[in-house]
């Protein structure tokens, strides 16, 4: 077979985009109540936002940049030259209307991760639009209808796992916030730039994982990572070796610096952009109550320490000691490139060193998927219409990862009718950790937890339920972005 990477982008661009063209061009209004007549494929029928709407406008510019990591400069694609990216925030209901500006010497595109927004603006390339050509624009317009901490990258290749990511926060005008202080914390494994990219690091995957001969997927093997297990729930958890980790885009020798005065309560909204990290987060002196997780509520839940994987986001409140203290993000498995850390200083003390070891990462760490939803996140109860199974699979020799058993492209879409509750059986026959995560839509855990990106096990199985009340194509997709572009990754189509 040839290279996944090639058979994809032909597909890409091939035979699955004109299905979508035929299956997008019979969808009806959109779920977020826009007034979109019929959307035609490539370029969304811009909307106009409903009267009295307010409207948010920003401008993105992605293009090559360079970031300094504590004196060391790396070149790298960043949005608006910041890493991560300039902030987008809006009230629920808002409507948005987003320019990239593409001055990558790259096709990319804009996903915004997380969000319940109409199909033709989630920014899958082949999907929902055609790539966004090097020197040109394209308009994001849609309405945010949930309140909540989001992210948003490009969904093209690996470039997410470049400097191309940013924070999206979706306020809820109603909420009080009953908090003094909001600090972003965005965490990143960093790679580009420090003799490598993303793109040769795929290369270098695929070529060490040797010819892929082995025919089906559903292989195992993934026992030739030495050094790379560790103990803990996740297993064996990531494919790459990473010089740095980082948060709010610098190292833990040089770290960002966060005020406050002691006693106040701060919310922190804690976002995952890595591409192939698993962190555990930590503030050292301190208890956290978390709040919300992929912006739904939860049962408020105290924790000393939580893991957070690629895609997902955990809101936690803290009441700020006196004292200068490291928030600290140790990346799960991984044996170098330390750890990512930040400074939080509500008074004097002497700075930790960049390796200190919080004790709340010797104790327990919480698993997000065992929280409990809150009542007025839960999915209504209601029995499945429909459901179909969904199996994750693959090795790092040959370095393929699928779902349901063939690459991208080459699976069957997982289809579903408007109006269903469907329920996905997951199952991850791997040894390997996946983030799941879905677009358009948020599912539910057993227990009721709402996430749009769970973290599964090796070997792992678990039920989600969504209800099927956005229409279009959608991606469903492991969030290590090198599993996702060598396969694993399927669609989630509206049949008619
Ligand atoms: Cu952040 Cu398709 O995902
Ligand atoms: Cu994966």
């Amino acid at each position: 077979m040839t290279s996944p990477l090639i058979s994809r982008r032909n597909i890409l661009l091939g035979s699955l985009g004109v299905a979508s063209a035929a299956a997008l061009s019979g969808c009806g209004a959109p779920a977020d109540g826009g007034t979109a007549p019929a959307r035609s494929f490539g370029r969304p029928t811009p909307i106009t936002p409903s009267p009295g709407q307010r409207g948010v406008k920003k401008t993105l510019t992605a293009a090559p940049t360079t970031l300094d990591l504590a004196g060391r400069e790396v070149t790298t694609w960043a949005y608006n030259g910041s890493v991560p990216g300039p902030l987008v925030r809006a009230n629920a209901g808002d409507f948005l209307r987003l320019t990239l500006n593409n001055r990558l010497p790259a096709d990319t595109t804009i996903h915004w991760h997380g969000l319940r927004l109409r199909n033709a603006a989630d920014g899958v390339p082949g999907l929902t639009q055609d790539p966004v050509a090097s020197g040109e624009k394209f308009v994001y317009e849609f309405t945010a209808p949930d309140p909540g901490t989001y992210f948003f990258h490009p969904h093209v290749g690996v470039q997410l796992d470049r400097g191309l990511y940013a924070p999206m926060i979706i306020d809820d005008p109603r909420e009080p916030g009953a908090y003094d202080a909001e600090w972003i914390i965005v965490l990143d494994d960093w790679i580009d730039g420090t003799g490598t990219t993303p793109d040769d690091v795929l290369e270098k995957l695929i070529a060490d994982g040797g010819a892929a001969d082995s025919g089906g997927m559903g292989g195992m093997d993934h026992g030739s990572m030495g050094g790379m297990a560790a103990a803990g729930p996740w297993g064996d958890a990531g494919d790459v070796t990473y010089p740095y980790f980082l948060i709010n885009g610098k190292p833990a020798t040089d770290p960002d610096h966060l005020s406050a005065k002691p006693g106040q309560k701060v919310r922190l909204r804690v976002i995952n952009a890595a591409s192939d990290t698993i962190f555990a987060v930590a503030l050292g002196g301190h208890r956290m109550m978390i709040t919300h997780t992929d912006g739904h509520t939860v049962k408020p839940t105290e924790v000393g320490a939580f893991y957070i994987g690629m895609g997902e986001r955990y809101d936690v409140i803290v009441t700020l000691a006196d004292g200068v203290f490291p928030l600290v993000a140790r990346p799960f498995g991984k044996t170098s490139g330390g750890q990512a850390m930040a400074l939080v200083r509500t008074g004097k003390g002497s700075r930790p060193r960049a390796d200190v070891k919080p004790a709340e990462l010797a104790g327990t760490i919480l698993i997000g998927s065992t929280l409990q939803p809150a009542e007025s996140a839960k999915l209504p109860a209601k029995n499945p219409d429909t459901t179909l199974d969904l199996s994750l699979e693959g090795s790092m020799k040959p370095y393929r990862w699928g779902m349901n058993g063939a690459v991208y492209g080459q699976n069957e879409p997982l289809s579903v009718k408007e109006g269903q509750r469907l329920r996905i059986n997951v199952t991850n026959a791997t040894m390997m950790t996946h983030p799941l995560h879905l677009h358009g839509h948020t599912f539910a855990l057993p227990s009721g937890l709402r996430k749009d990106t769970v973290l599964l096990a090796p070997m792992q199985a678990t039920a989600i339920d969504l209800d099927a009340d956005n229409a279009g194509d959608w991606m469903v997709h492991c969030h290590n972005i090198y599993h996702a572009e060598a396969g694993m990754m399927i669609a989630l189509k509206y049949a008619q």
